[in-house]
């Protein structure tokens, strides 16, 4: 069987980095569009950027009103602030949603698109070239070329995205993750670890996806019991950004499978932050898969020292922190816009609507 590897993104990692390489974005563009949100400015991130600009003589705009899991709406202001701002290089700076919207940016700067038609993939010009700097260890967007934006008057999510759109550098420095809130630094890195166990479970993965699967899984275990805790060492939060940035190798060649597709409509109808979300159902989808994909989940098992499926409920779970509480109209909603999209996915298992709705019935604590 023939596989293709492709991940062309320089990675420069490690405290300091944006400065000590701010010669590696000169590189790219004469004036930079930063794409990011308030939190940019408490974190240190944007800070860095600017001055790392202004070392090397470069011009800047800021866009910092990316949305959580931005609507259309976002992106079209957005698309409309960088076709005027002159600029030739976009930098996106922050979580997923920043990132995803630094990638639509790169889009609209230079093709004349209302934010709908960023989903035809086709873009007449050349985006521009993008940088990504994460904020949080979770989403890897740094690694993959899809951004996910809020559809269906915010119902639901939906990803666009071509190779054209991989970042030409990203910087990983875990000095941005030290203000993030705990539940954040909590659900960022289950976020993280389903995205290699998707990549990983996906019949025919790739072998070189494997390898970095198998480094989070390595990793999301090490860094589970500091997760319980109150705070993070800066060691343990470099491994959870570098998690991160694997799993993000992994979904760059994988693509996410069903959980995904099911974790979008609980953020997009009850705000569910994206990496709860995703935890929620995690052990029931694994449960759905395990007969199919029984000697990858063992091992995955194995890693995370668990003796089997059931055992992952509270493993993740133990992370996690829902305050919302569901009805059964409620799940009945979730089915309804999610199944045809978790069917879709290359599972494992072949998810019938009666596995989509036991899937939300057992995550929701409803049986
Ligand atoms: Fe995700």
């Amino acid at each position: 069987m023939v596989n293709v590897f492709y991940c062309p993104v320089k990675v420069i990692y490690g405290k300091g980095c944006v400065n000590e390489h701010s010669s590696s974005i000169a590189a790219l563009g004469t004036k930079a569009l930063i794409v990011t949100s308030p939190s940019s400015a408490r974190n240190g991130s944007r800070a860095d950027v600017v001055s790392a600009l202004e070392r090397e003589g470069m011009g800047y705009a800021v866009f910092d009103r990316c949305e959580n899991n931005p609507s259309l709406k976002n992106i079209d202001d957005l698309g409309n602030f960088a076709r005027n701002s002159g600029c030739d290089l976009v930098i996106g700076v922050g979580g997923g949603s920043p990132m995803d919207c630094a990638k639509a940016a790169s889009v609209l700067a230079v093709n004349d698109y209302s934010a709908a038609e960023l989903f035809k993939n086709i873009y007449p010009n050349r985006p521009l070239p993008l940088v990504m700097i994460p904020t949080t260890a979770g989403t890897g967007s740094e690694m993959s070329y899809n951004s996910v934006l809020t559809v269906d008057g915010g119902k639901n999510k939906k990803s666009f995205g071509t190779p054209a759109l991989h970042a030409k550098l990203a910087f990983l420095d875990a000095t941005y993750t030290e203000k993030l809130p705990m539940h954040l630094a909590r659900n960022t890195a289950v976020d993280a670890f389903a995205h290699a166990l998707e990549g990983y479970i996906k019949p025919n993965s790739s072998a070189m996806g494997a390898v970095f699967a198998r480094e989070v899984f390595r990793g999301f275990a090490r860094c589970h019991d500091a997760l319980l805790g109150d705070s993070l060492d800066f060691e343990t939060r470099e491994k959870l950004l570098m998690n991160a940035m694997y799993a993000g190798i992994v979904i760059a060649q994988e693509r996410t499978l069903g959980l995904h597709a099911a974790s979008y409509p609980l953020t997009a109808m009850f705000g569910v932050q994206h990496g709860l979300a995703v935890g929620l159902p995690l052990a029931a989808f694994v449960k759905l898969n395990y007969k199919e994909a029984k000697d990858k989940i063992d091992e995955v098992l194995s890693i995370l020292d668990l003796s089997s499926p059931d055992e992952l409920k509270s493993y993740i779970g133990d992370l996690l922190a829902d305050k919302n509480t569901y009805t059964m109209s409620d799940v009945n909603n979730l089915v309804e816009a999610s199944a045809d999209n978790v069917i879709a996915k290359s599972n494992p298992h072949k998810f019938t609507r009666d596995d989509v709705m036991k899937m939300y019935l057992e995550s929701l604590n409803m049986v």
